[in-house]
Formats: structure tokens, sequence, C-alpha cells
């Protein structure tokens, strides 16, 4: 069976799958996390791979950037594979004052300047939220690993541009609480909200937006990518 952007049979895809926007980072994240992993489509070059983690099916597979894209494969997912919970992993901007780079952000809801969910109910400004489960879930493995000092949980902002801004906006959600910046979450909630399935982005701090005085090597970016996926996989077996 195929969908026009998944070739693979309806049941090799774990209920759960992880989704890191890059498809080569996918692949590390399969042979770092799974057991047994097995390439179940690379349409267009997304990798996607399924195996177990401590004996239970776990998917991971890329996304590509921005809502458009993501939207794409996540309903593919949800709709035609049994999915039933998508864990986006990535990386974000910070724009929150107490928020560093290196830090994990749980992404509880997202802002967007998107039309995409906006197009979904007429007339209504949709609440782009996380699973609270899956934020639960996440929350709980940061306290168990004592990692609640560099583990935030709260609004993030979902934009179409990445490099283009209107002028102080990027201030103005700061001072509402709005603690980074990325591409996709929005759009996972949305499409998670229309199949009743359940969705929450796990995020490192790559870089801060407001503040460049935190800037990290490349060797503590994947240490700290590391923390977010921890948490990442104990809310998609959770
Ligand atoms: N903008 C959007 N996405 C991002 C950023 C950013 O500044 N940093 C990491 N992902």
């Amino acid at each position: 069976m195929a969908t026009p952007h998944i070739a693979a049979e309806p049941d090799d895809f774990a209920p759960a799958v992880l989704m890191p926007g890059d498809p080569k980072r996918a692949q590390r994240i399969a042979e770092a996390v799974l057991d047994g992993p097995r390439l179940v489509s690379d349409v267009r070059g997304m990798l996607g791979f399924t195996g177990t983690h401590e004996g239970k099916p776990l998917s991971v597979m890329g996304s590509g950037m921005g809502q458009p894209s993501f939207t794409i494969y996540a309903t593919e997912l949800f709709s035609q594979f049994g999915v039933q919970r998508i864990i986006r992993v990535g990386t974000a901007g910070g724009i929150g004052k107490d928020v560093h780079v290196g830090d994990v952000v749980i992404a509880t809801g997202a802002h967007t300047d998107s039309a995409m969910n906006q197009l979904r109910v007429p007339g209504v400004n949709f609440s782009a939220v996380a699973d609270f489960h899956l934020a639960q879930a996440a929350w709980a493995e940061a306290e168990a690993a004592g990692m609640t000092d560099r583990v935030h949980a709260g609004t993030i902002i979902s934009r179409d541009h990445f490099y283009f801004t209107p002028e102080g906006q990027t201030e103005a959600l700061s001072r509402y609480g709005t603690l980074a910046v990325e591409m996709e979450a929005a759009a996972l909630y949305g499409t998670a909200a229309e199949y009743g399935t359940q969705a929450l982005a796990v995020l490192t701090i790559s870089d801060h937006l407001l503040d460049h005085s935190g800037d990290m090597s490349a060797e503590d970016r994947e240490t700290r990518f590391q923390d977010s996926l921890r948490l990442a996989v104990a809310a998609a077996l959770s």
C-alpha cells in the first residue's frame, strides 16, 4: 500500500512515531534508540524506520520543514497507517528570557501566523495545544532525570517564515510568555485534533533570537539534543 508520500504496508508503523524535521536525523535517532530498526519508507528521501525500544514498538520518520510538509506526513500517518501519537523532536530558536541555548522546551501550546489551522473551523481562532497526557509524561521524565532546571513547559510560536519577521513581533511574543520559535508544532496539533489522536513537540533550543551570549559548540548541541530525545521517547511510550 502507498499514500502519495509514504510507501509502506498498513502495519509497518508503530502506534507512536518520533518526527524530526531532517530525515538524516531520523536515521541517526533510529540507530540510537531503536532495536532492530527497519527502513519502512523512503519516498522523496523522507526516511521512516520502525523497531522497538525496551520491547515496545516505536517508529521514527522525518517530517521536512514547515507546516505544509509536516501536515502531509502527519495526515497520512494518522489516517492510513494507524498511528495514534506523533512526537515532534526538533530545534527551536529561544525567545523566552529564562530560556537558554541547550535547554529543552515542552510545547504545551503553539501560536501561529499560518493560515493552516485558521481554515479548519471557519470563524474560529483555533487553539493548537499538545496532548495533556503526553506533556505530563515528558515532564515526569524531566523530573525523574533531575533535568527540570533546564526544561521549560509552555507556549511557542510556529511561524511560516524563517527569514522574515514583522518588526517587534518576536519581542511582543516574548513579553506574552512565548518560549521559542519553530515552524511545525501548530500544524501537528491541528492535525491531531482533526483525527482525535495525540501530539506533542519537544524542542531543543539551538540559538536565542534576542540574546546571543550563550552559543554552543556542535558537540554540546548534540548532547543537549539527547535530553529532548529522552523526554520524547518517554512520552511516546507512556
Ligand atoms: N526560527 C524558526 N525555526 C527555528 C529557529 C528559528 O529561529 N531556530 C531553530 N529552528
